[in-house]
């Protein structure tokens, strides 16, 4: 288990197997610093936060194992909007189906 925050705010408990990145800006992560995943989920989290939504969708890609699945809960907030880069606004699912090889569930 890998999980990443920008500051730990309650304990976990101490366990050979879960690997946790702190202070450190996910979009900022080398890919080559992380496992590969079958599972990434992301509760109202970095998604929620992130100025580069886009940055973040490919860096789970690159990070999900073959046949895996990504789980992001951003909340009723934002209608289902993201903005781009560009500072265009698009509704994450249809953005998502149209520029990237996910099946959104
Ligand atoms: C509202 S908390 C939710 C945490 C957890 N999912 C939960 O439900 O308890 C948001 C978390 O995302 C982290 N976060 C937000 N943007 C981040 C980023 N760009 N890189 C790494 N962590 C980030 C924050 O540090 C915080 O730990």
């Amino acid at each position: 288990m890998t999980g990443v925050t920008l500051k730990m705010r309650r304990s976990y408990p101490e366990d050979d197997r879960a690997k946790i990145f702190k202070g450190r800006y996910l979009e900022s992560i080398p890919d080559k610093e992380f496992d590969k995943a079958d599972l990434i989920t992301d509760v109202f989290g970095v998604f929620s936060y992130t100025k580069t939504p886009m940055v973040v969708l490919e860096k789970y890609w690159n990070l999900l194992n073959a046949g895996g699945k990504i789980y992001i809960h951003f909340g009723s907030k934002s209608n289902g909007m993201i903005i781009d880069q560009k500072n265009e606004r698009h509704l994450l699912i249809e953005w998502i189906e149209n520029n990237t090889p996910f099946n959104v569930l």
